[in-house]
């Protein structure tokens, strides 16, 4: 197979920043995608209807200015969940087009300080909201607690959080954000109910091998960290197998090289610029090029409800080396696997 077209595919969980950041990334997942799920962790965090608004304006300008011809690109907004979401302010949120809610545990991420500390206690009205609007909430799942390992923190987050969630509010859609572990697999493949789940391309091609290979390797660290192979392998079958639950969600979330080139470095992998390249990747990997229309196209759509996609996007069979950095504002930005040479690149839109 030397080309290989899909329907335009879409990215169910993306990072996009704000200001010359936001500036410097948006036409890099413009040109792959149709959508994104965009992610509401700025400074301070997207907590209402106005605040999402407001940052979607300000995603048009920046593809407007980034020359991405209008209409080619849908950022599908989402609010940043907290103690103190009222249950109108969510109604508000669907009415304005808002589509999901995303769950920060406090302290678990990059600006997740304001996060939630009592999801079934104080956020219940909210998730009720949810419910009865049909609007999914997408999970960062791990659990802070620090006397849980951090490779444990998502297997754990499932006892602790999502059982008691999913019991509490069965009819309400879930969406377990970046799956990194056997355990998470298992659990949403087996499920009840709307649950489903994003895989990031990194946590399908590498296992936490890939953090200390010769030495320390901070742009192969993002949270959920990269874990053991036999949960890679997990990921990879689960991607590539026929249940519609799991989709992709590249997670891609650049930060300024020097602040991850840091001796406390930020969490975060920048894939946005060769998603594609890295999914097929892994896809041809396992021999499955076949499910990735499937995984990069349908699945998503068809678990938010939303139409599919009607344009098409290509991947030809031709080395793509990753280049080693790209401009990012007043800083620069090492896109993952930068300097390697992938085997498949996306065609240029004519
Ligand atoms: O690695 C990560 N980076 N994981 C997250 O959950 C947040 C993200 C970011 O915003 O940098
Ligand atoms: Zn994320």
């Amino acid at each position: 197979m030397t080309t290989l077209t899909l329907t335009r595919p879409d990215d169910w969980h993306l990072h996009l920043r704000d200001g010359e950041a936001l500036h410097a990334v948006v036409g890099d997942t413009a040109r792959q995608f149709a959508r994104a799920i965009i992610m509401p962790n700025l400074r301070p965090p997207v907590v209402n209807a106005e605040q999402a608004l407001a940052y979607r304006q300000r995603i048009e300008a920046a593809l407007a200015r980034a020359g991405i011809a209008p209409g080619t690109f849908t950022p599908l907004m989402t609010l940043y969940l907290t103690d103190n979401t009222p249950a109108a302010e969510i109604e508000r949120a669907k009415e304005q087009g808002v589509v999901a809610v995303k769950l920060y545990p406090a302290g678990a991420t990059t600006n997740s300080d304001a996060g939630v500390t009592d999801l079934l206690g104080r956020c219940a009205p909210a998730l009720a909201a949810m419910e009865r609007a049909g609007m999914p909430l997408l999970m960062h799942g791990e659990v802070t607690d620090p006397a849980v390992d951090v490779f444990d923190r998502e297997a754990v987050f499932i006892d602790r959080v999502m059982l008691p969630l999913r019991r509490a509010f069965p009819g309400l859609k879930v969406v377990f954000e970046h799956l990194t572990t056997k355990e998470g697999v298992d659990y949403v493949r087996e499920a009840e109910g709307p649950v489903a789940a994003t895989i990031t391309a990194h946590h399908l091609l590498y296992n936490r091998n890939a953090l200390f290979l010769g030495g320390m390797r901070p742009h192969w660290y993002c949270l959920p960290v990269l874990k053991r192979e036999v949960h890679r392998r997990a990921l990879l079958e689960a991607a590539t197998s026929d249940s519609p639950r799991f989709f992709l969600g590249t997670d891609s979330a650049p930060h300024p090289r020097h602040l991850k080139e840091h001796a406390c470095g930020c969490a975060g992998c920048y894939t946005a610029l060769h998603a594609m390249e890295l999914y097929a990747t892994a896809f041809e990997m396992a021999g499955r090029l076949d499910r990735l229309e499937a995984f990069a196209s349908f699945n998503g759509p068809d678990f938010y409800g939303l139409p599919r996609n009607t344009g098409t996007l290509t991947l030809v069979k031709e080395p793509f080396e990753v280049p080693a950095e790209l401009p990012y504002g007043q800083a620069t930005l090492v896109p993952l696997a930068a300097g390697e040479t992938l085997n498949w690149r996306v065609r240029p839109q004519a």
